[in-house]
C-alpha cells in the first residue's frame, strides 16, 4: 500500500514509521509512506500557510493554496485515484470497519489539518473521506494520522505474524479481547486460570469466547448488536 501524508510537521512521523510493526511493514515493502509538507507549496517569502479568518475571530486558518497545490503535486504521477482522507474532529468516527475498508485500497492520501481549522473550501473542493479519531480536539491531525496508519498497516497481508492474530482479536469479531496470560503460572500469588493449562483446546476456545462476551457485556454493551 502507498500512503502520502500531507502535513506541516513531517518530522512527527519519522520515529513512528521506523519503529516496531510499522517499521517492519515499511522495511519489508508492504507499506510505503511519503510525507509532504504544505509549507513547501507556500507562495510568499514568509512561507505562509495560514491566515486570519474572514469575519474575525481567534486563531489562524489553513489556506487553500498550499493544500491544493501539495495535493495536486502528490497526485500528479497518478495512474489510479487515491482514497483521500481528511483528519478532523468533524469527521465520521474511526472504527475497525473503516480501517478494514481503507486497508483494502492500494493508495491513501491523508491530509492533516492544523491551527484552528482549515478553509472550508478544502473540505468542499476536495473529494475526501473526513475521519475523526474521537470526540475530543487535538492540536493537529498528525496524531490522528498516526492512529489511522497504524490501524491500517497492521491489517495489510504479511504485516502481523499470523493472519489469525487479526481475525482472533477484539473488534474484528465484535467482542472485546479475552484475558491473556504468559509465564510464570504464579506471579505473586496471582495464578493463571486452570483451563488455559489444561491442553484441552475445545475448552480453551469455549472459555475465551465466554470471557470475551462477558467483558463486552460488562464494559461495552454498546458494541453488541451493531456491525462495527
Ligand atoms: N484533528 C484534531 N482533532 C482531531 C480528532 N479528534 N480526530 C481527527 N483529527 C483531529
Amino acid at each position: 500500500m502507498r500512503i502520502d501524508v500531507l502535513t506541516l510537521f513531517p518530522e512527527v512521523f519519522e520515529p513512528f514509521l521506523s519503529a516496531s510493526i510499522i517499521g517492519r511493514a515499511v522495511e519489508g515493502g508492504s507499506l510505503s509512506v511519503r510525507c509532504v509538507n504544505f509549507r513547501d507549496f507556500a507562495k510568499d517569502t514568509h512561507k505562509s500557510v495560514d491566515d486570519r479568518p474572514f469575519g474575525g475571530g481567534p486563531g489562524m486558518v489553513l489556506m487553500c493554496g498550499p493544500v491544493f497545490d501539495a495535493l495536486e503535486s502528490v497526485e500528479s504521477d497518478a495512474e489510479t485515484e487515491p482514497v483521500r482522507v481528511i483528519l478532523t474532529p468533524q469527521g465520521e468516527l474511526l472504527t475497525q470497519k473503516i480501517l478494514t475498508e481503507l486497508a483494502s485500497k492500494p493508495w491513501l492520501v491523508i491530509l492533516c489539518g492544523h491551527y484552528e481549522g482549515f478553509d472550508e473550501r478544502i473540505r468542499t473542493g476536495i473529494e475526501a473521506r473526513e475521519v475523526s479519531i474521537g470526540d475530543y480536539v487535538l492540536s493537529g491531525g498528525e496524531p490522528a494520522a498516526i492512529v489511522l496508519i497504524d490501524g491500517v498497516a497492521r491489517l495489510l497481508p504479511g504485516v502481523l505474524g499470523g493472519e489469525e492474530s487479526v481475525e482472533e482479536e477484539s473488534f474484528s469479531r465484535g467482542y472485546l479481547e479475552y484475558p491473556q496470560y504468559t509465564r510464570p503460572r504464579d506471579f505473586r500469588g496471582m495464578t493463571v486460570p486452570e483451563v488455559l493449562l489444561s491442553g484441552d483446546h475445545g475448552r480453551i476456545r469455549a472459555w475465551r469466547t465466554e470471557q470475551a462476551k462477558k467483558r463486552t457485556l460488562e464494559r461495552r454493551p454498546d458494541l453488541l448488536g451493531d456491525d462495527r
